[in-house]
């Protein structure tokens, strides 16, 4: 059901509650804000994924604070109704709380976002905490962490090694308790996310997380074919590179054979 008031956080406990999915996109420009906004998106996440989807580079660790705000600020501006969520960049929030706590609000402050994710669960609980202390809300992201390449030797499903699943959940539960208001399950077994949500009081967004989240996050350039990646849980809804690239190969033919412009689009 969509919305016609702003939403906010509160909403997303509510839609747990009701048993609504909560629907969260990515979104790193003006013009996706825009229409993802009005096409009734629940969460605009400006994710540190730009690092891959946008920049070109091939994980998320060079990402800068200055980037993520930029784009939020793109965002910002495009958004009317939708929860607008920054992405805390690799070394934004791990180094101490005090650099935790000033780059989280130069988010709200200079990119007019509403909250800030960070990935990590139990070992991130102090960090989400003094967050939420100075009324900066927080969705944390527990499983597979982008930013943890290199610690799990790649982008790899976790959760499915003996413990893990009760690591997992333990991430979870530390997540919450420490007051983030919804966490991201990325890249873990279907099972093990459906009984995270059962035990959890807050609502769960997955990716590559099965069907029993409280809600679903894709990449928006996954889902519309812009990214050039094939992966297991992502379900691409049309090919924009392919209608991009026709487009760009008329134009090109157009000019060079001297129908563009016509008499009509010239003064
Ligand atoms: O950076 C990102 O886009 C994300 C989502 C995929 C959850 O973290």
């Amino acid at each position: 059901m969509m919305m016609d008031k702003k939403i906010t956080v509160l909403d997303m406990q509510k839609m747990k509650d009701e048993g609504r999915n909560i629907t969260m996109l990515t979104a790193y420009d003006y013009p996706f804000a825009r229409i993802l906004d009005s096409a009734g998106v629940d969460i605009l996440l400006v994710g540190d994924s730009s690092g891959s989807v946008v920049a070109g580079h091939e994980n998320t660790l060079p990402v800068t604070m200055d980037e993520v705000i930029y784009h939020t600020r793109a965002v910002a501006r495009g958004r009317k109704k939708a929860l607008l969520v920054s992405d805390m960049p690799f070394m934004s929030y791990q180094v101490s709380i005090p650099d935790a706590r000033f780059n989280a609000g130069r988010f709200l402050k200079e990119g007019r976002a509403e909250a800030v994710k960070i990935e990590g669960g139990s070992q991130m609980k102090d960090t989400i905490k003094a967050l939420v202390d100075i009324d900066i809300p927080v969705m944390g992201h527990i499983g597979l962490t982008p930013q943890s390449i290199h610690r799990m030797g790649g982008y790899r499903i976790q959760g499915r090694k003996e413990g893990q699943a009760e690591a997992l959940m333990a991430d979870a539960l530390a997540v919450q308790e420490a007051g983030a208001f919804a966490v991201v399950l990325e890249g873990i077994p279907s099972t093990v996310a459906e009984r995270i949500t059962r035990e959890l009081r807050i609502p769960t967004i997955g990716i590559g997380a099965g069907p029993h989240c409280s809600g679903q996050v894709l990449v928006i350039h996954d889902l519309l074919g812009l990214s050039g990646r094939k992966l297991k849980f992502i379900r691409q809804y049309v090919d924009i590179e392919k209608v991009i690239s026709e487009a760009v190969g008329r134009y090109l033919e157009d000019v060079r054979s001297g129908d563009f412009p016509s008499e009509e689009e010239s003064f």
